[in-house]
């Protein structure tokens, strides 16, 4: 899978604009993976009915901790549905950093993603000072146990993981192709400790963090990477296509 992730970009004409210009890349090519891109809420119900009949799927970026009711300016995991998105990236470092998400809000947000039929796009990864200690193996661990290790093996089968390293977000430093590999080895590992090998074999770990259309490649060609979250490079058609192709 490439998926893409907006992050707070693009007013809705300009979203437009850009998912018109991806589309037209994606016409004459049947991607060798599964696309998605992931918008702000308020894109979500128009992107989807642009890329029906298309290869490409819609995320929204995060949902509610909560069911429905007064929760003034949350958008649930069944509006989201509804808008025709099929994916919910849920636990980007972003939203745990700025807008203190613990490890119960996230919990609660997956099963409620599931329980709307939507399929969580779950991150995890180490800041720099923990990778400067060479905690990041206990740090994704705690991310999932705290998250998704309480989904039975159906629910889990649902969910997709991407590793984002903290310090490789939106600052040009990639992690390594043998780096990446070694922590989605591990998380793999611990995904067949938990739920065994088959359903560890079968889940989709995505690596993100400063992916482009150079590294791309490279990144992909490890056994345990099986494709890209990407922030900065989704924001242009070109560059997103040739990620996609890099897969
Ligand atoms: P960048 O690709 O801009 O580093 O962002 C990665 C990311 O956070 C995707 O969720």
């Amino acid at each position: 899978m490439v998926a893409g992730n907006w992050k707070m970009n693009k007013t809705l004409q300009d979203g437009i604009a850009l998912v018109s210009e991806l589309k037209a890349l994606l016409a004459d090519t049947t991607p060798k993976c599964e696309v998605v891109i992931g918008t702000p809420f308020i894109h979500l119900a128009t992107v989807a009915e642009m890329v029906k009949g298309t290869p490409i799927k819609v995320a929204a970026e995060n949902c509610a901790d909560k069911a429905s009711g007064a929760y003034t300016g949350e958008v649930s995991a069944e509006m989201v549905k509804s808008t025709g998105a099929e994916y919910c990236i849920i636990g980007h470092s972003e939203r745990r950093a700025y807008y203190h998400e613990t490890p119960e809000i996230l919990r609660e947000k997956v099963l409620l993603a599931l329980a709307n039929g939507l399929k969580p796009i779950f991150c995890i990864g180490e800041v720099k000072e923990q990778r400067e200690a060479n905690q990041q193996n206990e740090v994704v661990k705690a991310q999932l146990e705290g998250s998704v290790f309480n989904l039975s093996a159906e629910e889990f089968a649902n969910v997709t993981l991407a590793y984002e390293p903290v310090w490789a977000i939106g600052t040009g430093l990639t992690a390594t192709p043998a780096q990446a590999e070694e922590i989605h080895a591990f998380v793999r590992s611990l995904v067949a400790n938990r739920y065994g090998k088959e359903l560890a074999d079968n889940t989709t770990i995505l690596y993100g963090g400063s992916c482009n259309a150079k590294n791309a490649a490279e990144l992909f060609a490890q056994p345990d990477v099986d494709g890209g979250l990407i922030g900065g490079a989704s924001l242009k058609a070109p560059d997103f296509k040739a990620i996609i192709d890099a897969r």
